[in-house]
Parts: structure tokens; C-alpha cells; sequence
């Protein structure tokens, strides 16, 4: 079955007869004369049946085929200019594999709890072909740009007992009678393996029980984390900030078709290269004061504060050196200053929000001790992870990107729900 071509490969075909395998998208009907737009999974092509070029069967199929059956055509690939892909087929001959039932999803704007529902169906549609069409191009491009620097990649445990970002968002299950969370971060298991490998990184799904229903929160998502031995604050930042313009870059590079479909403006992601703008916590409160915010210094930024930092600047900005009680216990104190954390988030422009998380680690077991009492975490799950400090601890840093947030802003999309294929959130577990 695999002698046919995929439509992205046409263009090396004009002229020549060709077999193409997929799916009816639409069919136009006018006279001796009728079109097929077909799509086969890699792009979508407009077929063109005329009455004497094919049996009176096929010409016929303008009234039994349907959107999304599944047929084989065979034709001539002809150059077309007007048509938005180039290419059309003069079709000769068409198989059915089978004629659809009515398709749900007809070619008109539907809600998006129906289409939500229909994720299973919708995958097909313009919009969210092009939209995992990036995010897998950014997945590869992650591994890229830590395999070329001297990353090894190793893997963190989905069930665990420590929680690494706060006891606020765990999913807790019955592990063989016994206690455990699906991770929010590979982090804690990062900081052994450098130990081992220098530098590593960790890519996969981690999950948080968020009970907010924003357009940036889901309870599944994606994280690329990086962690690397002997780095301080500041090389973590310049090693993020080349992270996201390598990401934004390569999709501009290789994903042109896509973002033209998003309407993305490509000058504003031409802009994302470094420096980027680094601001501590205190300047960026002293901005939302200044913007007329009623802020007390301690607390977190929410949405609409990172929103107000965030849009005086072209490219994401870097808020860093953080009031300890806003972060989690892993972080290092400033030695300069001890009220406050060497942590940073990066903010991504127009209000996309924060797509980084990251620190320096605190090395001291002491001061790690310290922090875990406050947050009331148990000392005797954390045993092994105070290991790290106990047999040759070094200066050490990471950070986390959150894939899903950094596709919702590169591909400039309202919610972060349409940027995994399936969406998880509080009121979503299906399909
Ligand atoms: O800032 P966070 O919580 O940092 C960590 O988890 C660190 N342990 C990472 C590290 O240093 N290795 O999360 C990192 C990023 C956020 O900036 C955001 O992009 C994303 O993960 N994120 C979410 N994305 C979607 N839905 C959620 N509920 C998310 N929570 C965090
Ligand atoms: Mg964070």
C-alpha cells in the first residue's frame, strides 16, 4: 500500500501520473466539470474531474462521495499558479475505500466546546494541523538544541513521592497502598542525574490539579528542563534566552505555511533574538506601581500584572532575584540579600505570559532543611534529594519550559488548550 505519493511531494511530479491516498475534504459540482479538494494528511490539493477524461463511474462519484471518505485517485499532476498550493490533479481514475457517514464537523465556524469534544475529528481541520504541525517541529527543535550542546537527555519518573512545585496542585493516586503524585516537574531528578552527566535535560508531560480556568492553565502539559552543573543565575538566563529565539527562529525557518495560515506577524517574532531585557522582581513591582497597580511586595505576579510588565517590550523579558517567599524551596538565596531568591521567569511578549521557570538551586543542605520545614514538606521523601548536597554538592542551575504556553504565543493563539492535541483542563477529560 505504500506505492502512492503524499500530497507534499507533488511538485516533483508535473505532468506525470501519479496515486494519491486520503480523504475527501470538499467537493464543488459545475456542470461536465466538478473539483475534489482532497487532503492526505500532509497538505491539501484540488482535484479536477472532467466529463471525457474518466469513466461515466467516476464522473458520477459527484454525487455518492462524501466529506471525509477515504478514496485512492490516480492523475496528472498539473501546475496551477491560482491555486493556493501551486499544484492540481487532472483526475483519472478514483477507488473508494469508504464512503463516510455525515460528517459532524461541516466546512462552517462551530463552537469550541463542539469541536472540543470532536478533538478526535477536528484534528483534521486547517487550524489545528497547522498548529501541531509547529509544535512537533519545536519538540524536534528542543532536542536539537540541547543534543548540539553537549545535553544528555535522561528521562524523570511520571509517579513520584516528593512534590516539587507546591502541595496546592498534586494529583495524589494509591500507589500499591501507598502514596503518590504524578509529577508537576522532572527538576528534582534532573539535579541528581548532572551529577552524573554535567549537563542533562528531561522532556515530557508533567501534571498539576489546577483548579483555575484560565486560557493559560491546563492539568496536562508538556515541560523541556534543562539542568546544568557549575551554572549560576546569570548563565541560566543567557542559556534560556538563546533556548527561546533557537525555538522561535527554527519555526520561522521551517513552519512559514503554518504561521501564514495562524496570521501570525512574522516581524514580530523576527524581533526575538538576544539580549532580552532582565528586570528584577522590585523593578517590575515598581512598573505596576507606577501603572497605578495596588501590589504588596511577596506575592506572585498573576496574569494581568505579567501582562502590564510585559508590554512595553518587543521580546520576552526576564524577571529575576525573587522575594523567597514567593518561590518554591529549591532555590538559592542571594548571598547578597538574604530576603530574596535567585529564581527568574520568563514573560513572554503580548500577554502571553509566563513560558519559564528557573533557578539557581540552593546548594547548602542547611538552608535546603530550612525551607523544607517552612513548607511543611516531609523531610524523610526528600532524603535522596539531600543526598545531592551531602556527596559533593556544586553550584547548580536549571530551568523548565512549558511547551504548550511557548507554542500558544509563537503560533499566537487565544487559548493554550488548542496547542496539545489532547487538551486536559479541570472540565476536560475526553475524548
Ligand atoms: O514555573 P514552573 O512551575 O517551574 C518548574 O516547574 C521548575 N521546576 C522548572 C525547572 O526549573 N526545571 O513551571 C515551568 C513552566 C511555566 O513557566 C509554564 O510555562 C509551564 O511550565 N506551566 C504550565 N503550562 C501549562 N499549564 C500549566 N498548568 C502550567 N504550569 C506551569
Ligand atoms: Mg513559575
Amino acid at each position: 500500500m505504500t506505492d502512492h505519493v503524499l500530497v507534499k511531494d507533488v511538485p516533483q511530479y508535473v505532468e506525470k501520473e501519479i496515486t494519491l491516498r486520503g480523504w475527501v475534504y470538499n467537493i464543488r459540482k459545475s456542470g461536465k466539470i466538478w473539483f475534489l479538494i482532497f487532503r492526505d494528511g500532509t497538505n491539501w490539493i484540488q482535484c479536477v474531474i472532467v466529463r471525457n477524461e474518466v469513466s461515466e463511474d467516476v464522473f458520477e462519484m459527484k454525487n455518492t462521495l462524501t466529506q471525509e471518505s477515504s478514496i485512492e485517485i490516480r492523475g496528472v499532476v498539473k501546475s496551477a499558479p491560482r491555486q493556493a498550493f501551486g499544484y492540481e490533479i487532472l483526475v483519472k481514475d478514483i477507488k473508494i475505500f469508504q464512503i463516510a457517514e455525515s460528517y459532524p464537523i461541516a466546512l462552517k465556524e462551530h463552537g469550541i466546546e463542539f469541536l472540543l469534544d470532536n478533538r478526535h475529528l477536528w484534528l483534521r481541520s486547517h487550524k489545528p494541523h497547522a498548529i501541531l504541525t509547529i509544535r512537533s517541529e519545536v519538540e524536534k527543535a528542543c532536542r536539537d538544541f540541547f543534543d548540539e550542546r553537549d545535553f544528555v537527555l535522561v528521562d524523570s519518573p511520571m509517579f513520584t513521592p516528593n512534590a516539587a512545585e507546591g502541595t496546592t496542585t498534586l494529583f495524589e493516586t494509591d500507589y500499591f497502598g501507598r502514596k503518590a503524585y504524578l509529577t508537576q516537574s522532572g527538576q528534582l531528578y534532573s539535579e541528581a542525574a548532572i551529577m552524573a552527566f554535567h549537563k542533562t535535560y528531561c522532556f515530557g508531560p508533567c501534571f498539576r490539579a489546577e483548579k483555575s480556568k484560565t486560557r493559560r492553565h491546563l492539568t496536562e502539559f508538556w515541560m523541556i528542563e534543562p539542568e546544568m552543573a557549575f551554572y549560576d543565575i546569570f548563565d541560566t538566563m543567557d542559556l534560556a534566552e538563546e533556548f527561546v529565539s533557537y525555538l522561535v527562529q527554527r519555526v520561522l525557518k521551517k513552519c512559514q505555511n503554518q504561521l501564514t495560515f495562524l496570521k501570525r506577524d512574522f516581524n514580530r517574532l523576527e524581533a526575538i533574538v538576544p539580549p532580552f531585557p532582565r528586570i528584577t522582581y522590585d523593578e517590575a513591582v515598581e512598573i505596576l506601581k507606577k501603572k497605578g497597580f495596588n501590589f504588596t511586595w511577596g506575592e506572585d505576579f498573576g496574569a494581568p500584572h505579567e501582562t502590564a510588565i510585559s508590554e512595553d517590550f518587543d521580546k520576552p523579558i526576564m524577571i529575576w532575584k525573587w522575594p523567597a517567599e514567593a518561590k518554591a524551596f529549591y532555590m538559592k538565596r542571594d548571598p547578597e540579600d538574604e530576603r530574596y531568591v535567585l529564581g527568574v521567569d520568563m514573560i513572554a511578549p503580548e500577554g502571553y505570559g509566563e513560558i519559564i521557570g528557573g533557578s539557581q538551586r540552593e546548594e547548602d543542605i542547611n538552608k535546603l532543611l530550612a525551607r523544607l520545614k517552612k513548607e511543611n514538606l516531609p523531610e524523610e521523601v526528600f532524603n535522596w534529594f539531600l543526598d545531592i548536597r551531602r556527596y559533593g554538592s556544586v553550584p547548580h542551575a536549571g530551568f523548565g519550559l512549558g511547551l504548550e504556553r511557548t507554542l500558544q504565543w509563537i503560533c499566537g493563539v487565544h487559548h493554550i488548550r488548542e496547542c496539545i492535541p489532547w487538551p486536559r483542563t479541570m472540565v476536560r477529560l475526553n475524548p
